[in-house]
């Protein structure tokens, strides 16, 4: 293909026209969909050439004030319609027919199993109409819908439902009306064969809202935790944030084949099944929290992104950023507040840092694209969510309250920039938030550098923070950041009170922690009153996304994985105190254990720690934040190294590990609440490392798990543990049983998919190859390709990176051939070949692979990521 076009931020300009009204016919036949459109077009300036754009439509008809145009007067291309001199208002009305069928892209309207259904957001509201397709054009829609009667019993779109009934043929319609202007990347339509579970809310100001879950029949026993999650999230919005819902209903529909967790369409959101279905004989403790997470995030979103939505797509961490702020925030309050953080942090600095590592790096308001689809990305979301996190501690949360309350008064109904939502944060904060917008504008992940002296007889203790940035691609030289560095001191007995005359003395009203704002690229603080040489408890609760250096010696590591009273610097602890003795491994020069395995052995006995994050302690850190950590090394040798230290911690703590297990006792019914989970996952990581030390009855106790478990938590983590034995018959016979319980079962069958891409042993691809050919699988649902080829080249290291690059071929292959029909899907599938640089000689064989897909006839998407990663 030719060079792609590059759209840039700077060429950013207001449309010319306002689409004041949208009214929109969508006719369902036997084997195409006419889609008739008026749109009231309003002129904003003196431009008169109306420009909209469309995409796979065959245009039947286009009229103005009820006059079909003339030919001369119009321009129709690939991907726009021009319409010329329209100097006042008017109706524009188009026909055209789409085809749902044949659509795999799963943008725009497409067919998954028996339903229609929409997904608009970026620009997939041009592949169902001729639009202005672009986030700061804001209409109110009216849409009529019409379908056969029993294909189609149901026809559902944005806001209420104003008129239904039949017609002849056996067929029906109905309409709806959004009052609330949108964009069109909000638009939603549905229609198709499916039942729905009723619920109701009533809010804050005593009006009913109706909440409806729409499912195909064989989930309707799915749907309880996703309302029982919203009605949740609707409270906590009006109570944290003073937001109330705005329409009367609430519908939430349940689709297979979707690309990505969820959308937010005003008043219609549209979920991947896999984040909205949920029971605990078929869900994970993980998966009910994730839809728990989910169903609140696509509900924050109709304040943050729908009533105050983004003004062009560079804006994108607007919504993203702030609603997952919003959702972690929920999710902490729901379930443990410790784990929550832990889990994000270590999602961050997995796959986060990566990306900002790597050659796709971007700001979190990037300055350009080629395709905006590649840019929901785990820096737009993840890292977006750290900067609201910053200003929300930085402001506390009174003003933080004040700010976000005159954020959405002040742009409730338009579309705005980063800048709109710093600019209230400083105007109500009065602080000077001019160098911390550069987290918006910079890429790279700040590195801060730490050092400390102690003088005994003076008791003074000066810390130093120096930070720095690698260059990254559109931001090679980086101004200093504006960084919160949450600390607090121990002394032997304990948090040492503070006393520094830089920080305000309200910063010490609990005078054992503290923030430090580094805002140079150095600055020094000085302690007084300091009795002791502290150990420094740096960047507490992670306080910033950056790496933190600090020469510590493990005794100082194992101190404050002991008693940090920071419960997240524990874990953090523990975190480093595995990764000195994966690096002394990998160097030929193991470190005893004993330190380590005492401190753990310490926190086994405190009942007084949640077991949830007793849980997190026993995990080493992720394969993916070791390749940043421990660069150089290659990564066989590393995944090598982390298991050796796992088996010897294993071997370590077995006896205590092994009274954890019997002393845990089933709860006689299973529910999905912070307290039974944490039990569950502190359980089931004792039994993992029991089996890794070699624990005698594990085969038999793994097969009864998986034969007799009540709940998949347990079921699943003992079909995992199976994969450890080395004896292949007892893993077999484990995943044919639960093959044969869940073949009914999609979302079970995509985790059974996925423990087998997992599989570190034997000739892994061949087996994979092969299940891509059985029933259970399909290429055309995204879900069963990310089970299996996502978790075989992102989890899978010493398959993937097999020395003969068969792995990394398979992978290549497979895009290459995913790219014709989804191309979203096959970009986001290709990132773990983009990483090359980082595995020293394997890169070149992953580079090549990719060198094989840039000689390909590609998508716009998989285009650009190719491209930048070469
Ligand atoms: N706005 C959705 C959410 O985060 C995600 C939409 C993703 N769309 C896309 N084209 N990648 O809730
Ligand atoms: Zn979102």
């Amino acid at each position: 293909m030719s060079e792609p076009k590059v759209i840039y931020l700077k060429d950013y300009q207001p449309p010319a026209f306002a689409i004041e009204q949208t009214q929109l016919n969508f006719d369902i036949g036997p084997d195409s969909v006419i889609v008739s459109s008026r749109l009231r077009v309003v002129p904003c300036g003196s431009d008169t050439d109306l420009v909209l754009q469309g995409e796979n439509l065959t245009t039947l008809a286009v009229s103005l004030d009820g006059v079909p145009v003339d030919a001369a007067r119009m321009t129709e291309t690939e991907s726009t319609l021009t319409v010329r001199g329209i100097d006042s208002a008017c109706w524009l009305e188009t026909r055209v027919a789409i085809d749902p069928w044949g659509n795999s892209s799963l943008e725009g309207l497409y067919k998954s199993r028996t339903m229609f259904c929409t997904q608009c957001e970026a620009e997939g509201f041009r592949k169902i109409t001729w639009f202005l397709d672009r986030p700061d054009v804001l209409s109110v829609y009216t849409t009529r819908v019409e379908a056969d009667k029993s294909d189609c019993p149901i026809l559902l779109s944005n806001g209420n439902c104003i008129n239904r009934g039949d017609l002849s043929d056996g067929r029906h319609f109905a309409e709806w009306h959004d009052p609330h202007p949108k964009p069109s990347y909000l638009f939603a339509l549905v229609a198709g064969d499916l039942e729905c579970v009723t619920d109701e809310f009533v809010t804050v100001s005593g009006r009913r809202v109706v909440i409806e879950v729409y499912v195909e029949p064989k989930d309707l026993d799915k749907c309880a935790h996703a309302i029982a999650s919203l009605k949740r999230a609707m409270r906590w919005d009006e109570e944290k944030y003073g937001r109330e819902y705005d329409l009367d209903c609430y519908m939430i529909v349940a689709v297979d084949d979707f690309n990505m967790g969820a959308m937010e369409n005003k008043g219609l959101n549209i979920f991947n099944t896999s984040c909205v279905l949920a029971h605990p004989a078929t869900t994970t403790d993980a998966g009910f929290q994730r839809v728990e997470a989910v169903v609140a995030h696509e509900y924050f979103h109709n304040w943050s992104g729908n009533r105050v939505t983004c003004r062009d797509w560079f804006q994108l961490s607007l919504k993203e950023g702030f609603t997952v702020y919003r959702d972690a925030c929920f999710s902490a309050d729901m379930n443990s507040a410790t784990v929550k953080r832990i889990e994000d942090v270590n999602l961050l600095r997995s796959a986060q840092f990566a990306e900002d590592a790597g050659p796709l790096a971007h700001a979190v308001r990037p300055a350009s694209f080629i395709e905006i689809s590649n840019f929901y990305t785990l820096t737009i979301y993840e890292k977006g969510a750290e900067i609201v996190r910053m200003l929300a501690n930085m402001l506390g949360p009174e003003t933080f309250r004040q700010a976000t309350d005159r954020y959405f008064e002040r742009f409730d109904g338009q579309a705005v920039t980063c800048d709109d939502f710093l600019s209230v944060m400083e105007e109500v904060s009065g602080r000077d938030l001019s160098r911390f917008a550069r987290w918006y504008s910079q890429a790279g992940t700040p590195v801060i550098d730490v050092q400390d002296e102690y003088n005994a007889e003076s008791q003074i203790y000066r810390m130093t923070l120096r930070q720095s940035c690698r260059p990254t691609p559109e931001t090679p030289d980086k101004q200093p950041f504006h960084i919160p560095v949450r600390i607090g001191l121990l002394g032997e007995a304990g948090a040492l009170a503070l006393y520094c005359d830089q920080l305000a003395t309200q910063e010490l009203a609990d005078n054992t922690d503290v923030v430090l704002e580094l805002t140079d690229t150095e600055q020094t603080f000085v302690f007084t009153r300091v009795p002791e040489r502290p150990v420094p408890s740096l960047c507490r609760n992670f306080s910033a996304p950056v790496h933190v250096r600090y020469p510590y010696d493990e005794p100082a590591l194992v101190q404050l994985l002991a008693r940090d009273d920071d419960l997240f610097n524990r874990w953090q602890a523990s975190q480093e105190i595995a990764i000195r003795h994966i690096a002394a491994e990998l160097d030929g020069n193991p470190l005893s254990m004993d330190r380590w395995t005492g401190a753990l052995e310490q926190c086994l006995a405190d009942a007084a720690l949640d077991s949830a994050v007793m849980a997190e302690l026993l995990h080493l850190p992720t394969m993916s934040y070791l390749i940043d950590r421990l660069e150089g090394h290659d990564v066989l040798a590393l995944h090598a190294a982390r298991k050796t230290v796992e088996e010897k911690l294993a071997i370590a703590l077995k006896p205590r590990l092994h009274k954890a297990l019997q002393a845990y006792h089933p709860p006689a019914q299973y529910q999905p609440e912070a307290g039974q989970i944490a039990r569950r996952s502190l359980r089931n990581v004792a039994a993992r490392l029991c089996v890794i030390a070699g624990w005698e009855q594990a085969a038999d106790w793994i097969e009864a798990q998986v034969r007799a478990a009540t709940n998949m938590t347990d079921q699943l983590a003992a079909l995992r543990m199976s994969l450890l034995l080395p004896d292949a018959d007892v893993s077999a016979r484990c995943l044919d049983y639960f093959f044969q319980q869940w073949s009914h079962e999609a979302l079970v069958v995509n985790q059974w998919l996925a423990v087998q891409a997992a599989d570190e042993r034997g000739d892994t691809l061949v087996r994979l190859q092969r299940l891509t050919e059985t029933a259970g699988f399909q290429w055309g649902n995204p879900n069963k390709v990310r089970a299996l080829v996502g978790t075989f080249a992102g989890q899978n290291y010493p398959q993937f990176h097999r020395n003969d690059g068969q792995g990394y071929q398979w992978l290549a292959d497979v895009v290459g051939k995913l790219d014709q029909s989804n191309p979203q899907l096959a970009s986001r599938l290709v990132t773990p070949l983009t990483r090359w640089k980082q595995y020293g000689a394997r890169g070149t064989a992953m580079r090549n692979a990719l060198q094989g897909l840039a000689g390909q006839d590609l998508s716009r998407d998989l285009y650009e990521v190719v491209h930048k990663a070469l």
